[in-house]
């Protein structure tokens, strides 16, 4: 054993978590910036330090941690050219903010439900650096609310506070996507169900969320946030009108509960496929307003739609159908980790699983658009998803985005055949990312396309899962 841990930061390949037990339990997550993708590893052996060095080039190896602290990874998101600062030290700046002991109050401001805010400001301790990307140490009451720090279209992740298995999706887990992908072609009962999709009750659900509706209090769906809890409450009751079994699952101290609602298949099968947004948003630095219409309002709303439909129409499916609305995915997917572990653990048999996450933008000019993910995402799901949307959303134009890491990757990274739709084929677009003017009622915020999208996400578990009416 080496006397401390160490962590190895290497260029993202399939190949690290081949035919080594260095890789396997040892995991400590696969991180992006704007372009690429890395993984993080503990290194708590010589066997696998020597591994690491003959077998991969570009690796980093951090200096040992300091125990008790909370390790943070920063990235730049993969934002359009057009919506970038010229200036790039928005890094530096956040790295000199954490020396200072002004933030206390900065966090305060952030209608924090549950977060302890007495603790003495420590310094950081930089581990890696890109100038894309930064993997810090921090203490943990400080890391746990850091998102608020984050400067414009920059994002933070919490790494685990101990390292976790990764699990490649096996083979057969993919099955039944490749069977469906074989026999997929039109089918007109499809195509009824999914135009029955209310546009007039998707302008109307996103107010609420966004709080453009005065009803519904809400000024923000931060994860620590009153909005946050209004916002649960308010999906699982919908959702439940419509037939379903919801819960509120809480997966961390102070933090808003993930929702997850389910159907029991009317044929007895432990068959499972999930669809899934997530309700919790980000608002701009200083601001307490985090209205997030488009983040992610947009799948989250799209996701409720299709609730409401099955409602309207009957559905009722051939295998299991859950639906679930994250939180903690602005902190680094943190809802959406602890229930796919949860799912794991159980040996679920999930057969497919959709993030929907930013659908409703569109850039002036531009067509309406699916973005599918270039990187993050299981092949067979994601040609799956680009085949039904030709089916069934023709107006879409198909395309890849680096855009990446939302619920979807927690799913992955848990052996579950996953992959994730999203408003562009191209980087981030939306001047309103993470921005407290992120409304539904702005220039460039298109119902259209949120609609088609979610006609896409709900075509596909309707193939997938069977159904009758
Ligand atoms: C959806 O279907 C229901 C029942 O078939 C019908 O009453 C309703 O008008 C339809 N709505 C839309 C938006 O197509
Ligand atoms: C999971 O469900 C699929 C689809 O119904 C089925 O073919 C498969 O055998 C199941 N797998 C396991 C491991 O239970
Ligand atoms: C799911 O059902 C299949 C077929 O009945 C069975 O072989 C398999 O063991 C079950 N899997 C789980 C995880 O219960
Ligand atoms: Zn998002």
């Amino acid at each position: 054993m080496l006397s401390s841990t160490l962590l190895l930061v290497a260029p993202f390949t399939p190949a690290i978590f081949s035919g080594h037990e260095c890789s396997r339990s040892n995991f400590f997550g696969n991180y992006g910036d704007a372009g690429s993708t890395f993984s993080v590893l503990a290194v708590s052996d010589e066997a696998c330090l020597d591994f690491w060095a003959s077998s991969l080039t570009s690796s980093h190896i951090t200096p040992p941690l300091q125990p008790g602290t909370q390790l943070v990874w920063f990235e730049k998101a993969s934002v359009d050219v057009m919506l970038q600062p010229q200036d790039d030290s928005a890094l530096d700046e956040l790295l000199l903010s954490l020396e200072a002991s002004t933030t206390d109050s900065t966090f305060r401001q952030q209608d924090v439900l549950a977060v302890d805010n007495s603790y003495a400001p420590s310094p950081y301790t930089l581990l890696y650096r890109t100038p894309t990307a930064a993997l810090v140490s921090l203490e943990g009451n400080k890391a746990k609310v850091i998102d608020t720090l984050m400067p414009p279209f920059w994002k933070s992740r919490l790494l685990p506070t101990s390292p976790v298995d990764y699990i490649p999706v096996p083979e057969t887990a993919v099955n039944h996507v490749r069977d469906v992908l074989n026999k997929l072609k039109f089918n007109p009962l499809v195509a009824s169900v999914v135009n029955n999709i209310s546009l007039p009750q998707i302008k109307n659900d996103i107010r609420f969320l966004t709080g453009e509706d005065p009803k519904s209090k809400i000024v923000s769906r931060h994860s620590f946030s009153t909005g946050a809890l209004t916002a649960a409450n308010w999906l699982k009751e919908r959702v439940e009108n419509t037939g379903a079994t919801c819960r509120l699952a809480p997966f961390l101290m102070g933090f808003a509960p993930n929702v997850i609602c389910r159907y029991a298949s009317i044929k007895d099968t432990n068959s499972t496929v999930l669809i899934s947004g997530h309700y919790d948003s980000r608002g701009s630095f200083g601001s307490t307003r985090a209205p997030g219409g488009d983040d992610d309002g947009s799948g989250t709303t799209g996701v409720l739609s299709i609730a409401r439909t099955i409602a309207r129409k009957g559905v009722k499916f051939h295998c299991n159908v859950e639906l679930a609305f994250f939180a903690g995915e602005e902190q680094g997917l943190l809802g959406s980790a602890a229930y796919a572990r949860e799912l794991r653990a159980a040996g679920a048999n999930l057969t497919l699983m959709i993030q929907a996450d930013m659908t409703a933008y569109r850039a002036p000019g531009e067509p309406l658009q699916l973005g599918l993910p270039e990187r993050i995402g299981t092949p067979e799901v994601t040609e799956l998803v680009s085949k039904v949307a030709a089916i069934y959303s023709p107006e879409l134009k198909v395309g890849y985005s680096p855009a990446c890491c939302s619920d979807h990757q927690s799913f992955l990274e848990q052996g579950f055949p996953s992959t994730q739709v999203f408003e562009r084929a191209g980087p981030i677009a939306d001047p309103m990312y993470h921005n407290s003017g992120d409304l539904s009622d702005r220039e460039g915020y298109d119902f259209e396309q949120l609609f088609a999208i979610a006609k896409v996400q709900f075509a596909t578990v309707l193939h997938t899962a069977g159904f009758e009416l």
